[in-house]
């Protein structure tokens, strides 16, 4: 059997290494995670100028705020004085204050006082800021990067035509609802190569394919998929189904953009979303609901896999939706996922794995996505 690392023409799984060793994990941190863009998240959450939110990848910790002149900032969340992280979850700061000496910072990172070595301090005091990371915030989506050279804004990646589709559900004025992290003893790669094939989903997903057109879905990461750091999503629901929900019906009563102007729903509209990879994450957006996915790396062998979900920002629980009929249908998907790549990185784990040969039908967009992870690797 020929791998896909070889130079061959049959793509195949990669070689247990890639799934398993340390060595590798901390090539793909820094060749990989480092340089690409990472939902971090949604402008709801830094809605006044001081809100913040700290988002995590492996060491590396961001605080995610709105500053005076309103800009969307990441600050590494690491203190000047000796280290210390600054901020924890979520909240609203006018300065950001050092719990160990309390030297204290401005929400756009500049130090206001060194605690009781204001007058000692002989450093330029900009050596001593809260250093920043790239942001690009796409249609109330925010993304931010630890890339030590910028990378193109993510509308510029996405392009014109997806950033219209999702510019149509005005997914700024949304609001999450409910969020839940599930962890997985599985490679993150297991995470994105399952991400991007639907021939597991009639075996897998039974309710998912209720509502899903899955030959569709297939179809879709055969023609549509061109696996670039970030790119339009569209997961294809069966005709006359308004919502990727349980039931194929509308969640939430308080529909998103032109729908919410009574312009109806056409019965072959699939919804919008949006995907980054290789470091997968990716967004499913309806008329009435949007669910956002992260798939986050803990180790080799180890992923975090966080689901939001998000609604129109004056639904109102209990009159427009009920959460459980919103989160229904993912909350079902993800753990089934979840279950199946722990399985899948067990037997990974066995002296008997050997790569196994990719479907060039069912399977074209792992070879694509496995391709762009080889490029950031330098191995193409
Ligand atoms: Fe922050 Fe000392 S580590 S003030
Ligand atoms: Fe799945």
């Amino acid at each position: 059997m020929v791998s896909v690392i070889g130079d061959d023409e049959i793509a195949t799984s990669l070689p247990q290494r890639y799934y398993i060793s340390e060595e590798q994990f901390a090539e793909d941190v820094e060749k990989i995670w480092k340089r690409q863009w990472l939902y971090a998240g949604h402008v709801s959450q830094v809605k006044s100028p001081g809100d913040f939110f700290t988002f995590t990848l492996l060491n590396e910790s961001l605080i995610i705020v709105r500053a005076r002149d309103n800009r969307i900032l990441a600050l590494h969340n690491v203190c000047g004085h000796r280290g210390m992280r600054l901020c924890e979850g979520a909240g609203r700061a006018r300065r950001i204050v050092c719990p160990y000496h309390s030297w204290s910072y401005s929400t756009e990172g500049e130090l206001l006082t060194a605690s009781q070595q204001q007058g000692e301090l002989t450093l330029d005091r900009s050596e001593l800021a809260l250093k920043r990371t790239q942001v690009s915030v796409w249609q109330g989506l925010i993304f931010v990067n630890f890339s030590p050279e910028p990378l193109p804004d993510v509308e510029d990646i996405v392009g014109p035509e997806g950033t219209a589709a999702m510019a149509r559900l005005e997914p700024e004025k949304m609001k999450i609802v409910h969020t839940d992290v599930y962890s997985t003893k599985a490679n993150w790669k297991l995470l994105l190569e399952n991400g991007v094939e639907c021939y597991h989903c009639p075996t897998v997903h039974e309710e998912f394919c209720e509502v899903l057109d899955p030959a569709a879905m297939t179809g879709y990461y055969a023609d549509d998929y061109s696996a670039k750091l970030v790119q339009e999503l569209v997961i294809p629901i069966q005709y006359g189904k308004d919502s990727l929900t349980l039931t194929g019906n509308l969640a939430s009563r308080k529909l998103l953009g032109d729908f919410g102007r009574g312009v109806p729903i056409p019965p072959d509209y699939s919804g919008t979303g949006f995907m980054t990879q290789p470091g997968y994450a990716w967004g499913d957006f309806h008329p009435d609901h949007a669910m956002i996915a992260t798939c986050n790396p803990t180790g080799p062998t180890s992923s975090e896999f966080a689901a939001s979900w998000l609604v129109h920002e004056d639904a109102v629980e209990g009159v427009d939706f009920e959460v459980e009929d919103v989160i229904g249908l993912w909350a079902t998907t993800h753990p089934q996922d979840a279950t199946t790549l722990a399985r899948q990185q067990a037997g990974i784990g066995s002296s008997a794995y050997k790569p196994g040969p990719y479907s060039a039908r069912a399977e074209p967009g792992i070879t694509l996505a496995l391709d762009l992870y080889r490029q950031m690797l330098g191995e193409r």
